[in-house]
Formats: C-alpha cells, structure tokens, sequence
C-alpha cells in the first residue's frame, strides 16, 4: 500500500473542498476515486481501473508524495495538470513513439463506459483510457543534468548507480550526451538507481537497448520542446509496457511529478536550481523535518492551506508555462 491517501474510506469522503477559489474555477481537490469498474491498482498519484480486458481508465488524483510520503491532503488542480500535460506531450511525441494514450477526452470516455456517466464531472480533464501493458519493472530515467539521487551519490562516492562519472563535477551540471539511469520500481520505500547493464539482466540485451533507445528519444524531444520556452527538463522518468510484442509508452509523460524543471534563464551549475514543480511543498516537510515535527515517514505533518495552494499554483504554473496556455477551467 501506499500511503495515507490510499487508506481514506468510500466515495465522497476524499473530496477535500478547497478553502478557496483559485484562478477562477471552483475547485474541489479529490484524494481517491470510487468507481464502478475493477480496480487493477491504487498508486501513489493514480487510480486505476481495468476497461474490460485490454484497456485502463487512468484517473489522475489529487494526492500529492513528497519524499515516497503520500500527503493528507490533496493539490487542486494537480491531477488535471497531470493528465492534460501528458495528454499534451503525447500528441506532440505521436511518429516518435508508440504510446498507450487512447482518449483524454471525458465526452468520449463517457461515450465508451457509458458507467461513467454519473461520474463525468470527476472524470473531467483528470481521466485518460489507455492501451492495457504488461509494465516493464524499470523507471527509465534520463538525465540530462546532475541531480537529485545522482548528485547525491556523486558527490559521496564519485559515481552514478556505482559506476564512476568523470571526476570534478558541479551539482546541476549538464551531462553531455544524456545519460541513461534507470531504477528499480520499488513496491515500497525508494526506488534504487541500477546500472544499465542491470536492464538488460532483468529484461534481455534486445528490449533494454530498445527502452535506452526510445527513453534517450522522448527526453531529447521534449528537452528541445521545453527549451523553446525557457525550461530545462533536467531529469524525467519514463514506464513503458508490452502489449501485443509491441513497446509502449505508458504512464505519465515530461510532467512535474516524473520530471525536474527548470528556469533556463537563471541556470548555473555549482548549486540546486529553482523548479517549477512541488518544492515549496518539499522545503516546507525539509523545515518540518530539521525542526524535528517530522520523523520523514508516514503519516506526513498535516499541510498548511498556503502551502497546499502554493502547491497547486505551481503545478498550474508548470502547464501555463510549457503549453503557453491556461489549464481550461472545469466543465460545470
Ligand atoms: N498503459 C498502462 N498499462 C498498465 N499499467 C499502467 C499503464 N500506464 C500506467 N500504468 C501503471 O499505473 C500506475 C500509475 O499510478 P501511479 O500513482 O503513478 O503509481 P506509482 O505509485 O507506482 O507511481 C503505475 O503503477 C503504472 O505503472
Ligand atoms: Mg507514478
């Protein structure tokens, strides 16, 4: 299981209302769904559904995980950034990959699971029907800067999953070409960065070398998207599953949660950066932790509301910036 917001009881009672209105739409931030079909799998962020045999219905919440800890509290907005930001990113990645994404569209979700009828208004903006994958157990993750657990472990052991990186690097420094640095898909706890070498001993030589492959091509496109409006993708992870001997792109894709992003105007290696995703919400549990409120495992301290709606101003802020256009208000 996953954390706290996995545990909350029936429908309705993970809607938290919002103390506020923000950015215009009414917001009513949901922490778990209750829908009428199997459930294949609550995950941290996701619920999600099986469509009879072959497809998913992927609901994107709004929980929140900082540090592997599920929050109390949900971010409005967040999983409608989420699923409209991938939705996005897919259509743009269409000829460069295979990917799972059906529809995103909730008329034609509606249309397809005529259940869902009822729930249509939950559904909006924060649902997508997807191809159902046998999910390959590998977080590949490309890095296109030194940071976050790379860092960390450069700086102690001057290496990156134990292999050794050219010495005297900078936090934040680019990595010329990008570097592919996958992770186990942890059940529990922290995913742990493996050598590459290590895919192809789980998965064989052939489809190792293909997600390497495919995972270098998305991270090169959507960098070179990001970069047309001023942000560096400094690391993002990727799913892929297999349906049908194919290779898909799964899950969510270049969004705040799977990805690190940056200001490309401010950028200057020797020090973290500034990024657009949920760190005022990881500085206020790193202010909690070093106060000693907070031991760092679940339950997480209860968030402030200026802290959950700085969350959420800054997912949105995260879509505005990379699409250039608002998030559109929720249907009534
Ligand atoms: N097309 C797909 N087929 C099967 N599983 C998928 C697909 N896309 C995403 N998933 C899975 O759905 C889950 C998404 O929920 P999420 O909250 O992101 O989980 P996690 O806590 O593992 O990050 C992940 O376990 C992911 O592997
Ligand atoms: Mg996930």
């Amino acid at each position: 299981m996953t954390g706290r917001g996995t545990g909350a009881p029936g429908p309705g009672a993970g809607a938290i209302r919002h103390p506020e209105r923000s950015e215009g739409s009414p917001s009513r931030a949901i922490a778990r769904t209750d829908l009428p079909l199997p459930v294949v799998r609550r995950g941290k962020v996701r619920d999600v559904y099986a469509v009879g045999d072959d497809r998913v219905l992927l609901v994107a919440t709004d929980r929140v995980s900082a540090f592997d800890v599920v929050m109390a509290e949900a971010i409005p907005h967040k999983g409608a950034v989420l699923t409209q930001l991938t939705a996005w990113w897919l259509r743009r990645l269409d000829g460069i990959v295979a990917h799972h994404l059906l529809t995103a569209d909730v008329d034609e979700i509606v249309r397809e699971i005529p259940v869902l009828a009822p729930h249509r208004a939950l559904l909006a903006r924060r649902a997508m029907v997807c191809v159902r994958t046998e999910v390959y157990p590998v977080e590949c993750v490309v890095r296109g800067y030194l940071s976050g657990s790379a860092w960390k472990e450069y700086r102690e052991r001057g290496t990156l999953a134990g292999e050794p990186l050219p010495p005297g690097l900078r936090e934040s420094e680019r990595f010329d070409p990008p570097r592919f640095s996958p992770a186990t898909k942890a059940e529990q706890g922290h995913d742990e960065n493996i050598p590459p070498s290590q895919v192809a001993e789980l998965l064989g030589a052939e489809r190792a070398a293909e997600l390497e492959r495919l995972a270098h091509a998305v991270y090169a496109a959507g960098r070179d998207a990001a970069a047309e409006r001023g942000i560096i993708i400094a690391d993002t992870k990727f799913e892929f599953g297999a349906r049908d001997g194919r290779t898909l792109l799964i899950d969510e894709v270049l969004t705040p949660d799977s990805s690190r992003f940056w200001p490309a105007d401010g950028y200057a290696p020797g020090s973290g950066q500034p990024s657009f995703d949920k760190q005022p919400l990881r500085d206020w549990l790193d202010a909690e932790r070093r106060a000693g409120r907070w031991d760092g495992d679940a339950p997480a301290p209860t968030l402030p509301p200026e802290v959950v709606r700085a969350t959420s101003l800054r997912y949105l802020d995260a879509y505005r910036r990379l699409t250039g256009a608002e998030l559109d208000p929720a249907p009534s």
